[in-house]
């Protein structure tokens, strides 16, 4: 316990190293895959590997593949000092934080692609964004041979996709999905929540409390489409013109129907000034 934690690495090869050491007496490794910038929600998902595990990995990559050209690639925020402060508090195990040319040498030719989960909702909207997210996540399930991964339910699409992605390609690991950790207010922790103005921080909010009652109405019978549609004039009552997508869908193949006694989701995205914010709840 008193050796120093974690163990930063930027190698494929020496994060192997330390897998390879943990195997060999037997302990379980879990993975965390984040774009750093940590907040409660990540701390979260470490905690669960922690309490799951023997052996935890974070991951840190700011990966540009899931990014489009418009997008904030370069104005993302990044702090890895303050990362390795949050995790060494924790205790995770080792940081990977590899640099662009280590995910991505010269050359690199190969992407992963999930047909149907990733057409819809945040896929529409981002089109090449999956693509990107499936592969820099089998490329980081391969590379640290972990036995669990664990995903935040506030990307729930993503949930979705890289369970799919790890099932097709016979990748041994599983994938575990982790409650989403809120504000006391009720918005979604995130990364680009720090983009907000404070008079956007405060209309927020109301995102979690449309998609809750979007959830209720359908619970109680209202058609989802007209459950949907009240909750877009509502966010409109409040401030927040553009509004992505507000779906009611099955939680398992994003079908606009289900069949009776399948569980369903509320999603949404919103637009508020240039950030774009996503939630989503169990109807
Ligand atoms: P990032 O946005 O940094 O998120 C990393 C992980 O933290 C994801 O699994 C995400 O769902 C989870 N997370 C974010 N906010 C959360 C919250 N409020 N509560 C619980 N979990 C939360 O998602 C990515 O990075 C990237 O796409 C990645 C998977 C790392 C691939 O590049």
């Amino acid at each position: 316990m008193t050796e120093s934690k974690p163990l930063v690495v930027r190698s494929v090869a020496a994060m192997r190293r330390e897998v390879a050491r943990w195997k060999a007496a037997g302990e379980t490794v879990g993975v965390v895959p984040t774009m750093g910038a940590l907040h409660a929600g990540h701390l979260s998902l470490v905690r669960s590997a922690i309490a799951g595990c023997d052996r935890v990995i974070v991951t840190i990559f700011v990966n540009p593949t899931q990014f489009a050209a418009n997008e904030d690639l370069d104005s993302y925020p990044r702090g890895e000092a303050a990362d390795l402060a949050k995790l060494a508090e924790l205790g995770a195990d080792l940081a990977f934080c590899p640099n662009p040319d280590e995910m991505y040498p010269d050359g690199f030719a190969t992407s992963v692609k999930v047909e149907g989960l990733t057409e819809v909702m945040c896929g529409a909207g981002r089109p090449h964004h999956f693509g990107g997210v499936a592969t820099v996540v089998s490329k980081l399930f391969i590379q640290s041979q972990a036995d669990r991964a664990y995903f935040g339910e506030k990307d729930f699409q993503q949930c979705l996709v890289v369970t799919r992605m790890a099932r097709d390609l016979d990748i041994p690991i599983e994938v575990v999905p982790v409650e989403t950790v809120r504000a006391a207010d009720g918005l979604a922790m995130s990364s680009r929540n720090v983009y907000l103005s404070d008079a956007h921080r405060t209309i927020a909010p109301v995102i979690y409390k449309t998609i809750r009652d979007v959830a209720a109405s359908v619970r109680e019978g209202q058609a989802p489409a007209a459950a949907a549609a009240h909750g877009v004039e509502a966010l409109k009552a409040a401030g927040i013109e553009r509004v992505e997508y507000l779906d009611v869908r099955d939680a398992e193949t994003l079908a606009e129907e289900w069949p009776e006694g399948r569980a369903a989701r509320v999603f949404i995205a919103v637009h508020l000034g240039e950030t774009r914010l996503i939630d989503n709840v169990a109807v």
